[in-house]
């Protein structure tokens, strides 16, 4: 088998003995963005081609990093895990010229949702809207939870899942957040991001930003679950200090003790509502469409 001795990541060259000493959980993030980089992205322009021909590097630095993995005795569970061995085996398989079946193409292939699933679909989208005053029924914990498992499923850049949740239920946690509304009846989920994980993979020097998005994305889509379980959600900005707030990412980081590479992206508050709202209308669509004028 061919092998190769290092991986090249950006501003970064990985060689064995360095991935040996590399914390698991970095290690893992390097693993899932190689297998996205090396592997699932170039794959299927590859098996496309008519004529597979081996192709004898293809994979190699994912295959690296899994080697390491492996010789480390790290565990081989979990779904992510799962995923990145279905593609070290497909990618083997392509080194030696055979095109692989991949049974789950089909399924995953998006097909136009059904005239009812469309009407729930457009529910959610147009139906959620910004809560700000919330009763003091408690949220069950088994709803926060569905809620971060959505924000789990949102995009992730490089595939590197470096965004974190903290909950923060008493009023004594929450006084740790800056907000322009009364949060005392609301559950806030701070979404945070490791920023050692951007770091490992070069990400902080390719694309600093995407850090920050990924942590958006996840908002997005835990506050239309917070809307679909009939609970009111609001995004709260994280300000930067200026003359009349402070700086609420760092006094929460200090407050609440996080370790230096826990960065705070943002804040959502949720509750069962104790009002709706006049919900806020968008610009049309003609004006939010950009077009070259001649
Ligand atoms: C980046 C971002 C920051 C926001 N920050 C706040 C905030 O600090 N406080 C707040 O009450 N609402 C905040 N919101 C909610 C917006 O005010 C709200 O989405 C907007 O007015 C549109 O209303 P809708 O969400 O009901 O459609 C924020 C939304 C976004 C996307």
């Amino acid at each position: 088998m061919a092998e190769i001795e290092a991986i090249p990541s950006p501003g970064k060259k990985y060689r064995k003995e360095s991935l040996m000493d590399l914390d698991p959980v970095l290690l893992r993030a390097l693993l899932r963005e190689r297998v996205h980089h090396n592997i699932e992205v170039p794959l299927y322009p590859v098996l496309l081609r008519q004529q597979l021909k081996p192709i004898p590097n293809f994979g190699l630095q994912a295959q690296l990093v899994f080697n390491v993995w492996r010789e480390r005795g790290l565990s081989e569970e979990g779904t992510d895990l799962e995923w990145v061995k279905r593609y070290i085996d497909i990618a083997a398989r392509v080194r030696k010229g055979e095109r692989p079946d991949i049974p789950e193409l089909e399924a995953s292939l998006p097909k136009p949702f059904t005239a009812s699933e469309m009407d729930v679909v457009r529910k959610l989208i147009w139906g959620r809207c910004s809560i700000r005053d919330w009763t003091d029924e408690p949220v069950p914990d088994s709803l926060i939870d569905q809620i971060m498992e959505a924000g789990r499923a949102a995009p992730v850049g490089c595939n590197l899942d470096a965004v974190r949740f903290i909950v923060l239920r008493t009023s004594g946690e929450k006084s740790m957040i800056w907000s322009d509304i009364s949060i005392d009846n609301a559950v806030i989920i701070v979404i945070c991001f490791d920023n050692r994980i951007s770091a490992t993979v070069g990400q902080d020097r390719m694309v600093p930003q995407n850090l920050g998005y990924d942590a958006a994305a996840a908002a997005d889509h835990m506050l239309l679950m917070a809307h679909a379980l009939g609970l009111g959600g609001v995004w709260l900005s994280k300000t930067v200090k200026s003359d009349h707030t402070e700086d609420t990412g760092r006094k929460f980081k200090e407050l609440y003790g996080l370790p230096d590479h826990i960065d705070v992206a943002l804040h959502i508050a949720v509750g069962w509502p104790a009002s709706g709202i006049i919900k806020s209308k968008r610009v049309p669509l003609s004006e939010m469409i950009i077009t070259k004028k001649t």
